[in-house]
């Protein structure tokens, strides 16, 4: 076989018909489960203001610094959206969407781009679905929001994760705990990690984020941020957890969980599953009540999630769970002979037109593959058509799960089918 000329760029990938009946199984349970929480779509552009994402999700991430696709054309500065949180925040802002009145519950379901080093669940564009509650700070709606994302887990059938959760604080929590932690880095600082070294300076707390071997006999017993909130902050998180012990929504926490985005503040969770291999967060989340004011709004607290929609499917792939497509074709005609196609191409706009879902052979085929093809689109039904069916003025209705079959006129086919 030839050489294709072209690809797909590394890390981007195609989603092929065969695989698209998962794919919109999964956002239908989305959107089926958002519903049920009182979310409302919402649909943001693909690019954004570079601006808008360095400081929506901090200039020192890596996102940021190292994994943006970004371009300039005349005087704007475009980004491929890496998240959907700060376009969000950007468009309440924008559209004064507190003017609706209570709180905005959000979700969305779409690409990404980060330019990182693609592996196993980590692609440079990949899918995710999210949501966001803008306008509460009260730890109920942290709940809510664990509790969505949990729930279309559940509906999945993905049964095995582990829900990870932190608080982060607000800012002075975290100024005393960036303090303590230099403290405690410092005397072994020339030991650790060369990145490491360079957190120690820009962002203390993602050391406690580093993979490398060197540094973890230091972060194992780094101080706890937990022992450094206020006390409004310590209180929030600790009706976080009663909430969730009174949804019987089980998790762990988890003092060094560092999310990698800067707009954090208070609650922070991850939901982790061990069918993943290393990329093992199937999702994440938290509270960033300054988000909206270091955006231009007023300060307006807010929580949310989003979650990776290959690693979900590759949990599904793992656990040998199918994301099933029901979708059936109603009808295909099949066709011998170019009186019989021109009947079909006549016919096949009425079957529509009443509801149905039909389709022909375009390519004068043999019966045999017409048939072929009928099973392959998952017809419920063919109709035979051929110039014997046409002087009699019926025609062969073949059901094609019961393999029974009788002839009809095409005035009862078409009743037939839709009563
Ligand atoms: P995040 O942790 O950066 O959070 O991403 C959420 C999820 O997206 C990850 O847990 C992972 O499943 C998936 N993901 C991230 N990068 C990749 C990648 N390169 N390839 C495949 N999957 C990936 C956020 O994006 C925040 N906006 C979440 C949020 C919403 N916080 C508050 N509201």
């Amino acid at each position: 076989m030839a050489q294709p000329t072209f690809s797909t760029h590394v890390g981007m990938v195609d989603i092929l018909p065969d695989e698209v009946g998962k794919w919109q199984k999964l956002e239908q349970i989305i959107r089926e489960e958002a519903k049920k929480f009182n979310f409302e779509e919402i649909r943001t552009p693909i690019l954004e203001q570079t601006e808008l994402i360095a400081r929506g999700v901090g200039q020192l991430t890596d996102i940021v610094s190292k994994e943006m696709f970004a371009f300039e054309r005349g005087d704007d500065h475009y980004v491929l959206r890496p998240e959907c949180t700060a376009p969000v925040a950007r468009a309440f802002v924008e559209h004064h969407l507190d003017q609706r009145g209570g709180t905005q519950n959000l979700y969305y379901i779409g690409p990404m781009f980060r330019a990182e080093k693609p592996q196993k669940g980590r692609q440079r564009q990949f899918h995710q679905f999210g949501a966001e509650i803008i306008g509460a700070a009260d730890p109920a709606a942290d709940v809510d929001i664990i509790a969505l994302m949990m729930s279309i887990y559940d509906r999945v059938g993905i049964a095995n994760t582990t829900l990870k959760i932190n608080s982060v604080g607000d800012p002075e929590s975290r100024k005393a705990y960036k303090k303590a932690l230099k403290d405690y880095f410092r005397p072994n600082l020339s030991k650790m990690s060369e990145i490491s070294q360079e957190r120690f300076e820009k962002n203390p707390l993602r050391i406690l984020d580093s993979k490398e071997e060197e540094d973890q006999p230091f972060i194992e017993d780094a101080p706890l941020i937990t022992d450094y909130l206020t006390e409004e902050t310590a209180e929030h998180y600790g009706r976080v957890k009663e909430l969730l012990d009174n949804l019987e929504i089980s998790y762990e926490e988890d003092p060094y969980m560092v999310r990698g985005l800067d707009y954090y503040t208070r609650t922070a969770f991850e939901v982790i599953s061990p069918d993943l291999g290393a990329q093992d967060a199937l999702g994440g989340g938290g509270r960033y009540d300054l988000l909206i004011e270091e955006i231009g709004g007023q300060s307006t607290p807010a929580v949310g999630f989003a979650a990776g929609m290959e690693r979900l499917m590759i949990a599904c792939e793992e656990l040998n769970i199918e994301l099933v497509d029901e979708e059936m074709l109603d009808v295909y005609i099949v066709t011998l002979g170019e009186k019989a196609r021109k009947w079909a191409v006549k016919h096949l706009p009425k079957l529509r037109k009443s509801g149905l879902s039909a389709s022909m052979d375009y390519i004068g085929r043999s019966i045999k593959s017409q048939m072929k093809d009928a099973d392959r689109e998952n017809a419920r039904h063919t109709i035979i058509v051929g110039d014997h069916e046409l002087s009699e003025g019926k025609f062969t209705l073949r059901n094609m799960k019961a393999s029974e079959e009788d002839a009809y006129t095409f005035d009862e086919i078409l009743r037939r089918l839709t009563e």
